[in-house]
């Protein structure tokens, strides 16, 4: 009897041993995928995260970083609730990869079995959507110097001489040549080159804004049969803010390629706005609010929105109210940050009718406890600078009922264009934003006297 018991407790002392080594996660079966699916397409060779994340032992050395930034949330940048609308741009993890990271670093980040390790995905370089139908010229570069933090912003311009007749597009990208250099950049189609380039100020001059560049983005592609549309005559202006590098200067030479439409298209891209200048945020105030809105003209299909605030700019949300009192939340982002600016792209786009309220509420921090916030102890009032606030946002969307039936060929119109058929300037959309609007006398102005 004895005997036999001794003969077994190691055998059981095995099977105890692989019980827990089976649920132990392993780079090579449970992690990888992860790294490869939501990481690497930044944390690669040439890309603008500062390590790469391809094998074990690029991956190994960051175990603990790796943990301490997905649990703080740092990592992966995204700053939306995703739990209350579903975006297509999603980079957050879900909480079941959460924990298997978590459980692999705390379980000592083993290697695992070579035989498990996924296939790593392959990047071709050069453009994220393919070979574009058509790169718009640059001609200089931008010097980047060596340490410089306070570079003026820096517009490259596509002009009328490569604008010769009306184009339709259904896909872009935007590419600097030095990913590490673009801290981000905003591109606007107007019928003139602006001083700075700002989504209301280019509205105001009968353009619109088209869409940003920011580390990591994909290429914007917009859906079946709807296409952006970019009049002969147009500049396009791409706005870069560029931040030097600590050890060299660069040259960048941000280039725009984009894929025409072929076929019918039956929607233009739209952009609506809101904006409110009108804000006083006190020194040290963590919890400062502004609520703006514009009544919406037309039946609307709204397909992304995003926010611009600067360093103290902490959460924003838009939402729909219907003419009923129903509500259509179009984007929650409690953590905006100004070094990761978003458009998010919704994976249902929100339908409207004429009549709805776009709403929007911004919050900002200008206490020490917000990472970007450079002065704490100064009073902030609206400013074109970063040391300044402002608040806009945007949402792209179609009329809902368009069907322009148009044919297409190369970008190019097929037959006559019908005037009929213009596309109607943002603001035959929606009501006036906020800044734009005569201002009301506030309460306590108004009488005066005792
Ligand atoms: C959209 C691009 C992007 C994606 C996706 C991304 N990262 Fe990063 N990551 C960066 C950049 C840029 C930095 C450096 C700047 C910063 O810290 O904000 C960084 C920094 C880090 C750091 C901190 C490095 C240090 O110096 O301490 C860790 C750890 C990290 N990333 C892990 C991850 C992991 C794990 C994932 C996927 C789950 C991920 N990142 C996804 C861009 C990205």
């Amino acid at each position: 009897m004895k005997s036999t018991t001794w003969m077994l407790l190691p055998c059981i002392m095995l099977i105890a041993a692989s019980a827990s080594a089976a649920e132990r996660p392993t780079y090579t079966k449970d992690v990888a995928p992860i790294l490869f699916a939501n990481c690497v397409s930044c944390h690669r060779s040439g890309e603008i995260a500062p390590m790469s994340l391809m094998n074990y032992d690029e991956v190994r050395p960051w175990a603990k970083s790796i943990k301490k930034a997905i649990s703080e949330g740092t990592m992966p940048p995204w700053h939306a609730d995703s739990s209350k609308v579903e975006y297509l741009n999603d980079l957050s993890l879900s909480s079941a990869e959460r924990e298997t990271i978590l459980g692999w670093v705390d379980s000592g980040a083993t290697r695992g079995d070579a035989g498990d390790m996924p296939e790593a995905p392959t990047f071709t370089g050069g453009w994220a959507m393919g070979e574009p139908d058509f790169i718009f010229p640059t001609t200089t570069g931008f010097t980047v110097e060596q340490g410089e933090t306070e570079i003026e912003y820096q517009s490259v311009y596509f002009d009328s001489s490569s604008i010769t007749e009306d184009l339709y597009i259904t896909e872009w990208e935007i590419r600097p040549t030095h990913l590490k250099s673009v801290h981000h950049a905003n591109m606007v189609r107007a019928p003139k080159a602006l001083d700075r380039v700002g989504i209301g100020q280019a509205v105001l001059a009968g353009g619109d804004y088209i869409g940003s560049y920011l580390p990591g983005c994909r290429p914007m592609k917009y859906p079946e049969g709807t296409a952006l549309r970019i009049p002969a005559g147009s500049v396009i202006q791409i706005q870069i803010h560029y931040v030097g590098l600590e050890d060299r200067d660069v040259v960048d030479h941000t280039e725009l390629g984009v894929k025409f439409a072929q076929g019918r298209v039956d929607k233009i891209m739209r952009v609506l706005g809101t904006d409110d200048n009108d804000m006083e945020i006190a020194p040290y105030q963590d919890d400062y609010t502004l609520e703006t809105s514009v009544n919406l003209l037309y039946d609307l299909t709204i397909l992304s929105s995003g926010a611009h605030m600067h360093t103290r700019g902490d959460s924003y949300l838009m939402k729909a109210i219907l003419p009923d009192g129903g509500e259509k939340l179009i984007a929650d982002v409690p953590n905006y940050d100004f070094n990761w600016q978003s458009n998010y792209q919704l994976a249902n786009p929100v339908q409207v009718p004429k009549g709805t309220e776009l709403f929007v509420k911004a919050g900002w921090d200008n206490s020490a406890k917000n990472p970007n916030n450079p002065d704490p102890s100064q009073k902030v009032v609206y400013g074109p600078w970063t040391k300044d606030e402002m608040l806009v946002t945007w949402a792209h969307a179609v009329l809902t009922n368009e069907k322009l039936g148009l044919k297409l060929v190369d970008g190019r119109l097929v037959g006559k264009f019908d005037d009929a058929q213009e596309a109607p300037h943002p603001f035959l959309l929606q009501s006036l934003p906020a800044s734009m609007r005569p201002r009301e006398p506030k309460a306590e102005t108004v009488g005066g006297g005792l």
